[in-house]
Formats: C-alpha cells, sequence, structure tokens
C-alpha cells in the first residue's frame, strides 16, 4: 500500500476541512492486508460472551482474517490460544462447546486447557521436537462487562497485557450500565454476510443517526433527532437519543456504543443487540448480531412473543442496513468515485474513527 494512499486521508485537518479517506481504503487488497497485521493483529476484539465460558471447559471458537482462536474456561480464569495444531496446523478446537481437554481431530494430538501438549502419538524420534516447546501458542484474553475480548498478538493473558481494556472503554461504561448493560441477558445470535467492506458497515453505525431518517423509517418515526449526541473518546464513542415514546420497542432512550475498532452495542429499551464486525475480503465481510434482553424470565409467553416482535423489527433495520452499505461499496468501486464529504454536524465519529485507523496504520510504520 503506498503511503500516499494512507495520506490522502489527513487526520490533522478539522471535519470541516476534511475529505473523506479515498475509494482505495474500501477497495484496495494491500489496504486490508495492512489493517490486518496492524489492527485486527494487533488490537483488543469483541469476540464473545461471558455467558459461553462460564464453567471449566466451556470453550469457543472463531476466527478474524485467517487467524482461528479458541476461548477456554481453566480453573483459573480464562484462557485464549490460536487455534492451530503445533503438528501440522489443523483447528485443535471445534466450533463451541465443553472439554476437558483438547484433541486435534486430524492425527489426534492432545492439549490440556493450558495449551499444552500432553499426546503427541505416533511422533517416534525426533530431533527437533520438545513436548514443553509445543504447546497451543497463547493469545491474551480479558473481560469487560459481559463481553469477552482478545488480543492475537499479545503473548499474556489478562492484566499482564500492556494494552489496557478499562483505560480504553471506560468513557462509555456508565453510559451503557446507566442503561442496563449488566442486566442484559442473551437470547439469540444472527450471522449475516454483507458485500461490503468492513468499514463501511462501521462508517454507517457511526454516522451520528444521519441515514436513519431515510434509510430507516420505521425506526425514524420514534427518533427525537434534535437531542441526537455524539460523545467522541479516545478508542470509542457513544451515540444517544432521546425518543418520543411511540415505539415500545426501543424505548425511552436509545444508545450505540463503538469499541475500535469493530464493536457495536445498542442498547433500546429492553433489548441490546452488538455487532462484531469481521472482514472477510476487501468487499466482503460478516457481522454476528448478538441479542439480549433483560426480562426475568424468558420462558414467559408474553415475554416470548415481544422478544419475537423485537428481533423481527431489527431483523428490517438490518435489512435495511445492508442494502444502503451494498450500495456503497459498489459506488466505491466506480471509477467515478475518488472520496466523500463528511457532514461536520453529524459525522464526528466517522471522522474520529477514520483518524483512529490512519494513526495505527502510520504510526505502526506503513512503509
Ligand atoms: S494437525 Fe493436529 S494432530 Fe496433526
Ligand atoms: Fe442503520
Amino acid at each position: 500500500m503506498p503511503r500516499d494512499e494512507i495520506t490522502r486521508f489527513d487526520p490533522r485537518l478539522t471535519i470541516e476541512e476534511s475529505i473523506k479517506p479515498p475509494h482505495t481504503w474500501y477497495t484496495s487488497e494491500r489496504f486490508l492486508e495492512q489493517e490486518k497485521f496492524e489492527v485486527f493483529e494487533k488490537e483488543w476484539l469483541a469476540v464473545g460472551r461471558v455467558d459461553q465460558v462460564t464453567q471449566t471447559g466451556n470453550y469457543f471458537t472463531g476466527e478474524v482474517l485467517g487467524n482461528p482462536y479458541v476461548v477456554v474456561k481453566d480453573e483459573n480464569g480464562l484462557q485464549g490460544f490460536h487455534n492451530v495444531c503445533r503438528h501440522n496446523a489443523a483447528q485443535v478446537a471445534l466450533e463451541c462447546g465443553t472439554c476437558s481437554k483438547f484433541a486435534c481431530p486430524y492425527h489426534g494430538w492432545e492439549y490440556d486447557l493450558q495449551g499444552n501438549l500432553i499426546k503427541a502419538p505416533h511422533l517416534g524420534k525426533s530431533k527437533v521436537f520438545s513436548k514443553s516447546q509445543a504447546g497451543m501458542k497463547p493469545i491474551s484474553v480479558d473481560t469487560w462487562g459481559p463481553f469477552c475480548l482478545v488480543d492475537l498478538d499479545g503473548p499474556f493473558g489478562g492484566n499482564a497485557n500492556p494494552r489496557n481494556i478499562r483505560g480504553d472503554f471506560n468513557p462509555i461504561w456508565e453510559p451503557l450500565c446507566d442503561l442496563g448493560l449488566m442486566n442484559m441477558k442473551f437470547k439469540e445470535r444472527h450471522v449475516c454476510e454483507m458485500n461490503c467492506n468492513w468499514k463501511v458497515f462501521v462508517d454507517n453505525s457511526l454516522d451520528g443517526g444521519y441515514h436513519v431518517a431515510y434509510a430507516h423509517e420505521g425506526l425514524a418515526a420514534g427518533l427525537e433527532f434534535d437531542g441526537y449526541e455524539t460523545h467522541v473518546y479516545e478508542n470509542c464513542s457513544i451515540q444517544m437519543c432521546e425518543t418520543n415514546n411511540s415505539d415500545e420497542r426501543v424505548g425511552s432512550k436509545v444508545a450505540y456504543a463503538w469499541m475500535f475498532p469493530n464493536f457495536f452495542i445498542n442498547i433500546y429499551g429492553h433489548t441490546m443487540d452488538t455487532n462484531f464486525v469481521i472482514p472477510l475480503g476487501v468487499d466482503k465481510c460478516l457481522v454476528i448480531f448478538d441479542f439480549y434482553f433483560d426480562y426475568e424470565d424468558f420462558n414467559d409467553w408474553k415475554t416470548q412473543n415481544i422478544i419475537k416482535k423485537n428481533i423481527a423489527s431489527s431483523h428490517v433495520v438490518q435489512l435495511e442496513d445492508v442494502r444502503v452499505c451494498e450500495s456503497t461499496q459498489r459506488g466505491m468501486n466506480s471509477m467515478s468515485y475518488e472520496s466523500g464529504f463528511y457532514s461536520s454536524k453529524l459525522e464526528q465519529s466517522v471522522h474520529h474513527f477514520h483518524k483512529l485507523l490512519w494513526g495505527r496504520l502510520l504510526n505502526r510504520g506503513i512503509a
């Protein structure tokens, strides 16, 4: 990626002076490659939920840009590993579940929950192999509220990691707790593949409600845009909006919080949904939507009905977002499009995101 492509966006300019990053940020393979090395392999990523790993042996797996990982609970807490067998690179743990050890399905190598190799059948004599050096490679794991985060290049777990989750994300902790973050219980997961660059989805969600009136007519009817607030912090931001109380689903206030680079926490009424955005290619991403609710009893018939209706309405909003995001990606590829313009009134969070990304890509030394 030529440095010029990055520096065509100048973060020293104010939002009024600035144009949006060039289309290549959204279409170039080399740009995505840099994002992989400088962002996705180095930042804390909110890959899962604490409720997935509450008992010893509970684990879940996932993959971000070619890096399969596994998070597991052992007697002492959470552990994370690159989910790559040291014998021949196959994935050792599959999907999610509970186990007392990991057994690679390819040639039967086994690892304990701390990642130590405990069995390597039929290995024979080797002058280069050492059992103690052949454990699954560790990654950092930590939690923040109900979320479980990993840092793929962090060699040490939890507090030993130099990057400070609490420092990074604390500004949004209180407003989210005020809206019931810690009372929310997970209900179900929806996964959606979108034909757009991961940043198209992020930009869309950070645009200060700009698109809501036009792309989400139904949702817009319930919001009071006059009081729309956007608060931008070093590595996160939060957008908040009062409602006119006409839609029970969204309650009296909505909050859309974002944690750099790719995680959203949206709270409205009795509902919380989180969006974890994983790039799959320059023009493809996967969005994992986790739905939570703060109802006491999910099995109550009336509650079940409300939840079903809420998820269905959120799905409509999601589809509207898919439509505008995929349309944007097509435009990014057009020979006519160089770069766009910011609304200085509404798109402060988008501008902030672009500045953060610029900093990560350049400060870590793009040549
Ligand atoms: S790749 Fe895991 S045992 Fe061979
Ligand atoms: Fe939207």
